[in-house]
């Protein structure tokens, strides 16, 4: 689906502030798949992401979606990648504009040229996956918590029904309750569509409990691309990146090395409550 190979990216190039933001990152990330991107601060996430719909154009190297190169294709194919992979900026809500919820989400599908019909529809949908009552389609953005903009923003892009969905930060600078209700709207958008989801985010947390496969950034290259548990296995590592495996996670891999028969792959409260009930069972079983 998306495959980067040699891709490289310097911002000021040829002036005093050259900044080498990646540097030949080769990844691939398969169709359906649900990617969570990590990394510490300025290791290139927002860069990384910005080429794959054609808004940055490598210094060196290539982005070939669907085998295309997107940089060798014409004008056409970039524009119609714009709508193909469907890219939420961090805060996105700064980005809104038009007096009413609806034609801030119809505003893609609009320049899309589909039919009336066919926008209202697929603003219809994309409330439902964000949450948002009907109610709100006749409001100006503005009267909205910040909570709600978001989701506006987040849904005008899924309104595009785009073949990948990426997003940057979605849940940043929400309160708990707000970021989860983001991130398991987003889960329920993956489960139902198929699309491909990535997810960028600053939480080992978030991303392990979400996404299925886990790119690590660190200083501008990628420096792990793998299944949950597989990157986990790499604790140590992901400790000098400045990134850690989530502490539940951790309690179980060192219970595991105790010798208690219990799963590593433990991510959540709830999913450690449900292994150590298992196990608890499991010891009641054998003294019966
Ligand atoms: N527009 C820009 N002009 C110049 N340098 C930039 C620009 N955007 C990013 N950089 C630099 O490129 C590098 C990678 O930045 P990038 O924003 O991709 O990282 P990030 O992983 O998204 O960081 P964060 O977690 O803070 O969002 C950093 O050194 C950053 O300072
Ligand atoms: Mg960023």
């Amino acid at each position: 689906m998306i495959k980067t190979e040699h891709l490289s990216h310097a911002y000021g190039v040829g002036t005093p502030f050259e900044t080498a933001a990646i540097e030949d990152v080769n990844i691939h990330i398969e169709k359906g798949d649900y990617v969570g991107i990590i990394g510490h601060t300025g290791s290139g996430k927002s860069t990384l992401i910005s080429h794959f719909n054609a808004i940055l154009k490598p210094t060196s190297g290539r982005i070939l979606i669907d085998g295309r190169d997107l940089w060798d294709a014409d004008k056409k194919t970039r524009i119609q990648t714009r709508f193909d992979v469907g890219l939420v900026f961090q805060y996105p809500e700064y980005q809104l504009f038009e007096e009413t919820v609806y034609k801030d989400i119809a505003f893609g599908p609009k320049n899309m040229g589909l039919s009336a019909a066919e926008i209202e529809k697929r603003v219809e949908k994309a409330i439902h996956f964000v949450g948002l009552k009907p109610s709100v389609l006749e409001k100006s953005p503005f009267d909205l918590s910040g909570g709600q903009k978001r989701r506006v923003a987040i849904a005008g892009v899924m309104a595009l029904q785009p073949k990948v969905l990426i997003l940057d930060e979605p849940a940043a600078g929400l309160d708990p309750r707000g970021r989860d209700e983001i991130l398991s709207r987003i889960r329920d958008y993956h489960k139902e569509t198929k699309s491909t989801v990535l997810l960028v985010s600053h939480s080992m947390e978030d991303i392990s409990r979400n996404a299925n496969s886990i790119l690590v950034m660190n200083k501008g290259r990628c420096a792990m691309h793998a299944s949950v548990p597989e990157v986990f296995e790499h604790a140590d590592e992901l400790v000098q990146m400045g990134l850690d495996v989530p502490k539940i996670t951790r309690v179980f891999i060192s219970l595991q090395e105790k010798g208690y028969p219990v799963s590593r792959n433990v991510y959540t409260v709830e999913q450690g409550k449900a292994e150590l009930m298992r196990l608890l069972q499991k010891g009641g079983d054998q003294n019966a």
